[in-house]
């Protein structure tokens, strides 16, 4: 296990597709364990492979309060099988620092995935869970929030990043 790198926008893996797990092995495992870490140590409520620029369909979340019992999601080839409704949140990304914007979605979903060892599970989720889970499967098809907002505010967005950027004298790679 271990904290790996967190790359920034408009890093290359977070705009390109990953590809589905097929082996579900001692690797993915650890794998698995070392994304939580990262998510834990970075204050995230997830974290898509792409932001570790590993392009395989894997994430973890886990959206538990300050205080309340940890609630890890180890997400393996999620899909979307279900939407409803729409909601409005306040969404930030890892990948973006101190960017938090408006993004429209489904108020509830219905997500089919993997564990680490391959079994087949289901999770239906409202509020910051469901928000959450269509994040970081977009993440997985190299969607990142940015492009969910309407051309105006997604250049609104980016310039504002770029001053965050410049500030924290961070140096986001291509
Ligand atoms: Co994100």
């Amino acid at each position: 296990m271990a904290v790996l790198p967190i790359v920034l926008y408009p890093h290359a893996a977070l705009t390109t597709p990953a590809r589905p797990v097929e082996t579900f092995d001692e690797e993915l495992s650890q794998f698995i364990e070392s994304m939580a870490e990262t998510m834990y140590a970075a204050n995230g409520v997830g974290l898509a492979a792409n932001q570790v620029a590993e392009l395989r369909r894997v994430a973890v979340i886990d959206c538990a309060g300050d205080g309340e019992p940890s609630q890890l999601y180890e997400l393996v080839n999620p899909v979307i099988v279900e939407r409803k409704g729409q909601l409005v949140w306040q969404e930030g990304c890892l990948s973006f620092p101190d960017l938090y914007n408006d993004i429209k979605r489904a108020a509830e979903v219905t997500v089919e995935y993997q564990t680490r060892t391959g079994e087949k599970r289901s999770v239906s989720a409202t509020g910051l869970l469901s928000v959450a889970l269509q994040h970081e499967i977009d993440h997985l098809d190299g969607v990142v929030f940015t492009e969910r907002l309407a051309i105006f505010e997604k250049r609104v967005a980016l310039r504002k990043y770029r001053k965050i950027c410049e500030r924290r004298g961070l140096t986001p790679s291509e």
